[in-house]
């Protein structure tokens, strides 16, 4: 087992600010370190998303892409064109290396994301949205960044779904008929540290 410097603080966040810098000096050692815990949520997002879209070649955004695991296991599924942004550069320059995003921007906190909404067909936020990460308004913000017929495909982590505030978020959008789910599964999402994860696909109605 790798030493869980990173694992054991990385839930513990309060401010986007901390997140960034936890992130920036993760980046070197994130690959070895999530791997060697079996990170399962970015295939089971991947191939969940692929079996509910029709053209694996339009454009996506993997939206909190750190080093790029995600995007790759993306392309493993089969998408052809992904753009990857993340809040934190240092993550971004790893993403970089690896050559599987077509665009790669950071997130500015509290900026509009830099794109009409539209633009991509499925939007990702894989092991992204949930305590220690990205807040309970990105699920609000990626959605409204769809346009009718429009997928999400995310996945919220064991302290996630124990947090109302999440799971609040994708309940409105359900109730209020904005969006019907597509597949929903619980299922491994870092085995080494016994946490699971639930994986949604969305689409915006
Ligand atoms: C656990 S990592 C997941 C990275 C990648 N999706 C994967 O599956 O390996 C979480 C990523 O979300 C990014 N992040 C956290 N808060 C964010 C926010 N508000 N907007 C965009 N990215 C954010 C972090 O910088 C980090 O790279």
């Amino acid at each position: 087992m790798s030493d869980d410097r990173f694992l054991d603080k990385v839930y513990d966040l309060s401010t986007t600010e901390e997140t960034r810098e936890l992130y920036d000096d993760w980046s070197d050692s994130y690959d070895t370190e999530i791997m060697e815990n079996g990170y399962a949520t970015p295939e089971r997002v991947a191939r969940a998303l692929a079996a509910q879209v029709h053209d694996l070649n339009a454009p996506i955004l993997d939206y909190g892409c750190g080093t790029g695991i995600s995007g790759a296991a993306l392309i493993a599924a089969g998408f052809t064109a992904i753009d990857g942004a993340d809040l934190s550069a240092e993550m971004l320059m790893r993403a970089r290396e690896k050559g599987v995003y077509r665009d790669t921007w950071q997130v500015q906190p509290d900026a509009e994301l830099p794109f009409a909404p539209g633009k991509y067909h499925a939007i990702t936020a894989i092991g992204v949205i949930g305590v220690g990460a990205a807040p309970p308004e990105t699920l609000d913000l990626l959605m409204n960044a769809l346009t009718p017929g429009g997928l999400f495909a995310f996945s919220l982590n064991d302290h996630a779904l124990a947090d109302p505030a999440f799971t609040a978020r994708l309940h409105d959008w359900i109730f209020e008929e904005k969006a019907k789910i597509m597949f929903e599964e619980y299922g491994e999402h870092l085995p080494g540290i016994n946490l699971n994860s639930t994986v949604y696909v969305l689409e915006k109605t």
